[in-house]
């Protein structure tokens, strides 16, 4: 694992708890380091020994220790700059959460040997959604609670609410469901963006799409005018093709010659 999670934690622990606290918990944990570089990989065992360490020694939940360091995780994120990255991932908390495995992918050109999660969204509606996160690692559901919930106050301003209904193992992958409540009406807005835009006209010219199939024959019972301009179109690009067939086949259609 990349050392930017660990010093997030440890810049965590400094902050919340004091220096000393820090040192204490590091030593509990039998870890003689005590710098780490944001690019450079280490050990997948090094972060739970000093959550497990800081969990005996500060006498708190290990799900609120974990929350806490995803919460602090915006601020600390800051310091690289990241702060701007994600301020640009989308207009609304929906378009940042469909965004995050982009955002993670783009990472790997600084972190090529990083092991991203991923995020899938689903069951949308005007008051929130589910999400399903999996990852390759155990242990990280409350971090990502604490990172999505400080996201979207910091740079949405929505208050969000995360509920963790499920955690499931696939061999060496960790599948977590939770459900987001929030005000989510960015997505009814769309939807119906999406409709209006179905239902009124298309984008395209008529003339567009009989250029590009010059040769198909679209009937029409109410649309007397399309079917009119249509197959006088037809009828020009038949009639090169086949100057005396073409315009038998056209039948009782009233057909004009341009
Ligand atoms: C620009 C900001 C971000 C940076 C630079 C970043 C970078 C990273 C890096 C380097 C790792 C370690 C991967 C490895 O070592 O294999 C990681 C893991 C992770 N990231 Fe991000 N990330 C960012 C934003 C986010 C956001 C907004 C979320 C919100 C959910 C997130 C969720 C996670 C989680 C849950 C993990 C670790 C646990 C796991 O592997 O499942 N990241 N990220």
């Amino acid at each position: 694992m990349y050392g930017l999670l660990v010093e997030n934690f440890s810049e965590y622990i400094k902050g919340e708890f004091g220096e000393d606290k820090w040192e204490e918990i590091r030593r509990h944990a039998r870890i003689e380091q005590s710098d780490f570089s944001t690019h450079k990989v280490y050990n997948e065992t090094l972060l739970p020994k000093l959550a497990k360490s800081a969990v005996e020694l500060l006498g708190i939940p290990s799900e609120k220790l974990m929350f806490g360091m995803g919460t602090y995780f915006v601020e600390f994120v800051g310091q690289y700059g990241y702060d701007r990255v994600l301020s640009v991932l989308g207009r609304h908390v929906r378009d940042f959460l469909n965004g995050l495995d982009n955002l993670h992918e783009y990472l790997k050109f600084s972190y090529p040997r990083m092991k991203p999660p991923s995020f899938f969204c689903e069951n949308e509606s005007s008051t929130g959604m589910l999400l399903h996160y999996r990852s390759r690692r155990r242990g990280y559901a409350y971090y990502t609670m604490g990172q999505i919930t400080q996201v979207a106050k910091y740079f949405y301003d929505c208050p969000l609410e995360m509920e963790l209904l499920q955690e499931e193992f696939v061999f060496d992958t960790s599948h977590v469901t939770f459900q987001l409540t929030f005000d989510n009406r960015a997505f009814s807005n769309q939807v119906s963006l999406t409709l209006l835009r179905e239902e009124n006209v298309l984008p395209l010219k008529g003339n567009m799409l009989f250029e590009i199939f010059p040769f198909c024959i679209l009937f029409s019972s109410t649309d007397y005018v399309s079917l009119f301009e249509y197959i006088s179109y037809c009828d020009e690009s038949l009639l090169s093709v086949h100057p005396h067939d073409a315009v038998p086949y056209i039948g009782d259609a009233n057909v004009h010659h341009s």
